[in-house]
């Protein structure tokens, strides 16, 4: 396998050490951005209009909170395939395996955790902290962080909503339990009939106000 110059930084590679720039190319950072933040994160002059039509990106589809190694490779199989002349996906082309491809770029990541972390770590910030804090009109990776916001929200919201579902239970409960109580001491007025009767007497009187 001829070894892929464009998951590479120009500037930082050094001829020979396979780890140093790689995954570092603008060209595969685009890719990512594009991928999984949607068209406006990759290209800052890409029309406004448009961001928010078609499929959602994946980040915020599959709410995804940070990027894998998996991802990773992911990606870079794709963005070798932009720059193949091959019409269409294929597992191989010419001398190109893409298993062979995937399983060597993961191995590379998986057999240096520290160079694995500092990679993904970077991407995480690529894709989730620059342009949150950098892009004053809002990415579309914005628009996911700004999601699951929402959605943490929401949890809480529903956890209040129990609560004081709870809360209206138990006083309910503790109603009950004086009622019970009164019940108890004056047992007349129960003989003399509950609540039911005089609700039905104010629905008859009501719907007789509605014929009238
Ligand atoms: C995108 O939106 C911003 C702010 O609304 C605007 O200034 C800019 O001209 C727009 N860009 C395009 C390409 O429409
Ligand atoms: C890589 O990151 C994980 C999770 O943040 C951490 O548990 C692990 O110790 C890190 N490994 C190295 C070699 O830095
Ligand atoms: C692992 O990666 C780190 C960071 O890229 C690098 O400094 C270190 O030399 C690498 N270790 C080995 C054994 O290649």
């Amino acid at each position: 396998m001829r070894w892929p110059s464009f998951l590479y930084d120009e500037k930082t590679h050094v001829k020979g050490k396979m780890r140093t720039g790689l995954f570092r190319s603008r060209f595969l950072l685009q890719c990512l951005l594009l991928i999984f933040c949607g068209p406006s994160a990759a290209d800052n002059d890409y029309e406004n209009g448009t961001q928010s039509q078609g499929t959602p990106p994946l980040v915020q589809r599959h709410n995804i909170k940070t990027i894998t190694a998996e991802h990773l490779v992911y990606v870079a199989c794709l963005a070798r395939f932009l720059l193949s002349s091959a019409p269409r996906w294929k597992d191989r082309d010419g001398p190109w395996v893409g298993k062979e491809f995937a399983d060597s770029l993961l191995h590379l990541l998986y057999r240096n955790t520290t160079f694995m972390n500092e990679t993904l770590d970077w991407y995480d910030k690529q894709v989730f902290k620059n342009r949150f804090d950098e892009d004053e009109y809002g990415s579309d990776c914005e628009a996911a962080m700004l999601l699951v916001e929402e959605e943490e929200e929401h949890a809480q919201e529903e956890q209040r909503k129990l609560d004081a579902h709870i809360a209206r239970e138990k006083r309910k409960e503790a109603a009950k339990a004086r009622a019970a109580q009164e019940d108890d001491t004056l047992p007349v007025d129960d003989e003399q009939g509950g609540a039911l009767p005089v609700d039905g007497e104010q629905g008859d009187a009501l719907s007789q106000d509605g014929d009238s």
